[in-house]
């Protein structure tokens, strides 16, 4: 199959990490090879008949009509359907109790994510998310504003996410890596930037991360980042935002309790790194046009990097 997969596979339904996703390739494969078998042989028969001397038409059209049009994909479409419906029973058994179970919210044009750590107990990232490999774990999903729908390529079938109402995804993933998701209903003017990272990691490294994640945000050290924690609240960004451990409560953008401990910002669409950060506190709307933030154009350079050198220090 390797020829089917080129360039980054990340996002790839073709190269399946968990158990659902596999299912939905190999039945893809099928069809694809019981469609090429067809097509080959009605082709076949096609360019025989005309090269074949006239002589022998008659015979030949009766069975070209019979075997070639009727007795032939009628096997192959049969086998396939049967393939097909003995996969349905897998597909509906209630998968192994899930022991994780996820809260993913799409917000335009981003995904609140909320992991259920204890009774009424909820760590709280963004944009990003993490599981255990061989675990099976269970998503419920809703929307805060318009349609959305959650999808990981690599790792199974999508569901919509509606507004007032819970929709439930079940995946198991069985490899390591890194994959992308995306946002599969047009949600307006920035759902094509509407993305996610998904890490599966081993048992032992998630339940670390998770443990981090536990935890309020760190004191700022160093002159630049208490400068820049300062200004993040006079400049009201904890309007929006929550930091854990800090005043900024704001529940209108993404928690960046643990902002750094992310691979990228934006929803998925800029590596996470100092440049790309200013860029994105600055120019916001050259970043991602149609984004909610609004762009603080007017920090000056000091302030930029003040409030950079803070929110990098939140891992
Ligand atoms: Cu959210 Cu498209």
């Amino acid at each position: 199959m390797s020829f089917l997969l080129i360039g980054d596979l990340s996002q790839s339904t073709l190269d399946p990490a968990g158990h659902g996703a596999a299912q939905i390739a190999d039945l893809f494969l099928w069809m694809l090879g019981g469609g090429v078998l067809i097509w080959l042989i009605v082709v076949g028969l096609a360019v025989y008949s005309v090269v074949v001397p006239g002589g022998h038409r008659p015979r030949l059209t009766k069975t070209l009509v019979i075997g070639g049009g009727a007795v032939f994909p009628t096997l192959v479409l049969t086998s396939l359907l049967c393939y097909a419906l003995a996969m349905l029973p897998e597909l509906h058994r209630p998968p192994p109790e899930a022991s994780l179970t996820i809260d993913v919210s799409g917000v335009r044009w981003w995904w609140r994510v909320g992991y259920r750590t204890g009774e009424n107990q909820r760590v709280e990232t963004a944009n990003e998310i993490r599981l255990p490999v061989d675990q099976p774990v269970e998503f419920k999903l809703t929307s805060e504003d318009v349609i959305h729908s959650f999808w990981i390529p690599a790792l199974g079938g999508k569901v919509d996410m509606i507004p007032g109402r819970e929709t439930r995804l079940k995946l198991h993933p069985n490899r390591v890596g890194t994959f992308r998701g995306v946002c599969a209903e047009y949600c307006g003017t920035a759902h094509a930037q509407m993305a996610f990272d998904v890490l599966v990691m081993s048992q032992a490294d998630f339940e670390q991360w998770l443990r981090s994640q536990k935890r309020d945000a760190s004191e700022p050290s160093g002159r630049a980042a208490t400068a820049g924690r300062e200004l993040f609240h006079r400049k009201g960004c904890g309007a929006c935002h929550t930091i854990r451990g800090t005043d900024a409560g704001g529940r209108v953008g993404p928690d960046l309790t643990h902002f750094d401990s992310r691979l990228s910002l934006g929803a998925a669409i800029k590596p996470n790194d100092a440049d790309n950060l200013r860029r994105w506190i600055s120019r916001t709307h050259d970043v991602k046009p149609g984004v909610q933030m609004p762009a603080f154009e007017r920090l000056n350079q000091d302030e930029l990097d003040s409030i950079v050198a803070y929110l990098e220090q939140l891992n």
